[in-house]
């Protein structure tokens, strides 16, 4: 009998035949770490296979819980100025969280982003790595730490690596940048945005 994989995984969930709807239904019934529990629902990616872009975030926050989409909340607004600053059509890149399940812990009344632990992050790769084999993206455009590390490694470091064609499998062109919520945090959030702006640009 094969030795029962001790960590989290949501292999265990992913449908036999891998299409994207199966993925989506298959998705919303995974139960690979425990962040299903406290969450709305699973927020899959979106955007058409054969997509020349892939972008990944991190996990979903507040609104894309409610909405069961990524990115539409002020990160995502964010993201669609930068994405037309580099000339990019979001419509026609497929853009996706490392993370599908909102993590979160209470500040009151309100919901407040909780990153993902690197145990939640591994349980989670299969479905981000599914939806790379289904899409084929030329270009995959890794945002933020969490995104980056998930699917390069935990040493690699976006603050020295970032903006640049990186040595990787997964794509014709891989390339990390800053999450957009960084810029939202920001204290020099004109500078932060030219930055993203400059990074997506070796995408398109
Ligand atoms: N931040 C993310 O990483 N992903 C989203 O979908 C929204 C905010
Ligand atoms: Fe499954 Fe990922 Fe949700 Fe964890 S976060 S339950 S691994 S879909």
């Amino acid at each position: 009998m094969p030795a029962r994989n001790p960590y989290p995984t949501a292999a265990a969930f992913m449908p036999d035949r891998l299409t994207m709807s199966a993925l989506r239904e298959a998705v919303q019934h995974c139960e690979g770490c425990p962040l299903y529990a406290n969450a709305t629902q699973a927020v899959f990616g979106e955007g058409k296979l054969g997509s020349d872009v892939m972008l990944v975030g991190e996990t979903p926050g507040d609104q894309e819980d409610l909405a069961g989409a990524p990115f539409v909340g002020p990160a995502g607004k964010l993201l669609d100025r930068a994405l037309d600053e580099a000339g990019i059509d979001r419509s026609k890149t497929y853009v996706t969280n490392a993370v599908k399940h909102f993590k979160w812990r209470s500040r009151g009344a309100r919901r407040i982003h909780d990153k993902p632990t690197w145990t939640e992050q591994m349980a989670c790769r299969p479905w981000v790595e599914a939806e790379i084999a289904l899409v084929k993206p030329r270009a995959l455009v890794l945002m933020g730490a969490t995104a980056a590390q998930s699917l390069l490694g935990k040493s690699f470091r976006v603050t020295q690596n970032r903006g640049t064609p990186l040595d990787s499998d997964l794509a014709e062109l891989v390339t990390a940048t800053i999450h957009p919520s960084a810029v939202l945090r920001s204290d020099d959030r004109e500078a932060m945005f030219a930055g993203l702006v400059a990074d997506l640009r070796i995408a398109r």
